[in-house]
């Protein structure tokens, strides 16, 4: 797959959570529904969410700096930062708001946005650098607050979503240690799982009418979503799987994007992966779109289940529609 010789390896992880926890309980004074159906819909039991005084880049930035921390590396020695968000500070992008704090003076720094495939497609789009030999050091951050963007009394969707970041150290490495992947996309679905934008006609003069407006709230078909996700995320990791050339004997972890434990547990069922080989943290978390992956990670090699050298199928999905997987090394 890879004609360059070239190749990459994640050589470290952080993550960062807000404080503020919302329990299942505690939504109950919000909307109907109970700690029982949350729990066995969906396996999640708290998430965190920023407060007034948090923001999307400080997470990612501690995010960040746990990462380096690990693989010891210093900010100066990165070429490129991509944030995977969909809930900027700014929608210019917040990557330039962390290459500052940090002091990244040396890296290009730009958001991607493909919601909750978002750090999957980061990685696949920072090893397109390195394989070419552009860039030697990128920092991948996965990050979201879309505790922004919930309708609190839409007891279909508040049940799921939390706040949180994650974020990689990759560094050019050879052999490739990002063995395979396959990225996937299904614009004519994408009314499933959407956070529009929504104008006003606003008229400037008799002859100049512009639009000026601003986000709505999450809309999610949650049956649709939940079909798409449990077809075509198996689907996906068997491609990936067939083009790093290994069978799914050899994967010693599954590292779902965190939506759902209905859906880590269907998928992993269709792949005959044992679920003592799937990560799971969401009952901590709910579904922190493009931070869930780097922060399941973060939390299984710190605790040492992760170890160097572990093969890893990962796969993320979601709005777009999106979904794309990666096979890759840890360490
Ligand atoms: N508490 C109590 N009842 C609830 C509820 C809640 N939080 N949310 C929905 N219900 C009710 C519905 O109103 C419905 O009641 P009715 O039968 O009287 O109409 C009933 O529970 C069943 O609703 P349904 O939507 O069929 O539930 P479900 O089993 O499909 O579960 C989701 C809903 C959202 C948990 C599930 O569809 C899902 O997880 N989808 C995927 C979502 C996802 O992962 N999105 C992000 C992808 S990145």
């Amino acid at each position: 797959m890879n004609q360059t010789g070239l190749g990459l390896a994640i050589i470290g992880c952080g993550s960062a959570t807000p404080q503020e926890v919302i329990t299942n309980d505690h939504l109950t004074s919000l909307v109907d529904t109970s700690d029982e159906w949350i729990s066995t819909r969906t396996g999640i039991r708290s998430r965190r969410v920023i407060s007034e005084t948090e923001s999307l880049s400080q997470l990612a930035h501690q995010a960040a700096i746990a990462a380096l921390d690990m693989a010891k590396i210093t900010p100066a020695d990165l070429d490129l930062i991509i944030l995977a968000t969909s809930t900027p500070d700014d929608l210019f992008g917040s990557a330039n708001q962390i290459q500052a704090s940090l002091g990244a003076t040396h890296a290009v720094a730009f958001d991607l946005t493909a919601a909750c495939s978002g750090f999957v497609f980061g990685l696949v789009t920072a090893a397109q650098f390195m394989r070419t030999g552009v860039y030697r050091r990128v920092l991948l951050i996965g990050a979201d607050v879309l505790s922004r963007w919930v309708d609190w009394s839409d007891r279909g969707t508040c049940i799921l979503f939390g706040d949180g970041a994650g974020a990689v150290v990759l560094e050019q490495r050879s052999p490739d240690q990002l063995l395979g992947f396959e990225l996937r996309s299904n614009g004519s679905q994408r009314q499933d799982l959407t956070l529009g934008y929504q104008s006003q006609p606003q008229i400037l003069s008799p002859e100049i009418t512009v639009q000026q407006g601003g986000y709505t709230k999450i809309f999610m078909n949650g049956k649709e979503v939940y079909k798409f996700a449990v077809q075509q995320v198996p689907e996906i990791i068997e491609k990936a799987l067939f083009r790093a050339n290994i069978t799914v004997d050899q994967v010693d972890w599954l590292l779902l994007h965190q939506a759902n434990q209905r859906i880590l547990d269907a998928v992993s069922d269709r792949l005959k992966i044992p679920s003592s080989k799937v990560l799971s943290n969401l009952r901590h978390y709910g579904n922190t779109s493009a931070a869930s992956i780097p922060l399941a990670l973060d939390e299984a090699v710190r605790s040492g289940k992760v170890k160097p050298g572990d093969v890893i199928a990962t796969a993320g999905f979601g709005a777009g529609l999106t979904w794309g997987a990666a096979i890759f090394k840890w360490g």
